[in-house]
């Protein structure tokens, strides 16, 4: 039987009796409008873990003035009918409130947070260490999980949890693709019919593109080909396509070790991100 809770107090009442108990408490934090991705990070908590907690909360801290914050995917009674199926959550916590008033507090990120997603959302990072420690020092987990898709976001919490001494620990998630190859993400639901269609070029160009680096092409003439790959199937808002060290994000001009391919580009109105990794051969 899941547990439904919406205040701080009851969480915690709840927790503080798991871990009289010796449980071990693992933690995925998401903003809802669940799919396959998602659940597949509950299991991936399932399997680490006795009890898992699956927070939904969409997090007014981490859009800007001019995001989507209002007409962002909100579906509660189809979340939670996928976490009972999902057989993988203990505990759904659904705030109905996270900040008080008067809060004061930002935090400010270096390392991984600079460039690429703060270059066109410089709100973004703080928001989501804001929100995410808060739900660390709520829960206290053992562990939480976060998906690769949201590559950056993935290691900036790594680096917030390794820079304050945060003892948790954090495990990463693959991303999950559909059929066609386009990465599960709330926002595929704001696609049309020929938008989705469009969109299923990016996994493609990613891979094709990965394809080239690793066969020695030259990095920016590889990314650039892929750029205009995209152009051709209609994509021409491309905020970033860039090769970075997958340990910190560093911008990479060639290609030596492992390494981590990663883009956000719009189709129609919709941004999307995806990356993928590119081992060496
Ligand atoms: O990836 C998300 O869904 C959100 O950024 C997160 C981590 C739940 C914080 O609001």
């Amino acid at each position: 039987m899941i547990k439904y809770l919406n205040n701080h107090s009851d969480l915690q009442a709840q927790v503080s009796s798991w871990r009289l108990k010796g449980y071990r408490i693992g933690l995925v934090p998401t903003m809802g409008s669940l799919h396959d991705g998602h659940i597949s990070l509950f299991k991936l908590a399932r399997k680490h873990c006795d009890k898992v907690i699956v927070t939904i909360y969409v997090n007014p801290k981490q859009f800007s003035e001019s995001e989507d914050f209002d007409s962002y995917p909100r579906h509660k009674e189809s979340d939670l009918e996928k976490l009972v199926q999902s057989n993988a959550c203990d505990l759904v916590f659904r705030p109905t409130e996270m900040y008080n008033q008067t809060h004061a507090t930002r935090i400010v990120s270096n390392g991984a947070a600079l460039s690429l997603e703060a270059d066109s959302r410089p709100h973004f990072f703080s928001g989501v260490s804001i929100i995410v420690l808060k739900l660390f020092n709520q829960i206290q987990p053992d562990i939480a999980v976060f998906g690769e898709k949201d590559y950056q976001q993935l290691l900036v919490i790594k680096e917030l949890v390794r820079d304050l001494d945060i003892p948790i620990h954090v495990l990463a998630g693959k991303t999950w693709r559909d059929k066609d190859g386009l990465a599960m993400s709330s926002r595929n639901s704001y696609l049309s019919k020929s938008e989705r269609q469009t969109a299923t070029n990016i996994y493609r160009v990613l891979q094709l593109t990965r394809g080239k680096i690793q066969q020695g092409m030259n990095v920016s003439k590889a990314i650039q080909d892929g750029i205009k790959e995209l152009e051709s199937a209609g994509i021409s808002q491309i905020d970033y396509f860039s090769l970075r060290d997958p340990e910190n994000l560093k911008h990479l001009i060639h290609f030596q070790k492992e390494a981590r391919l990663l883009i956000a580009l719009y189709v129609g109105t919709t941004r999307l991100l995806d990356n993928i990794a590119v081992p060496a051969i």
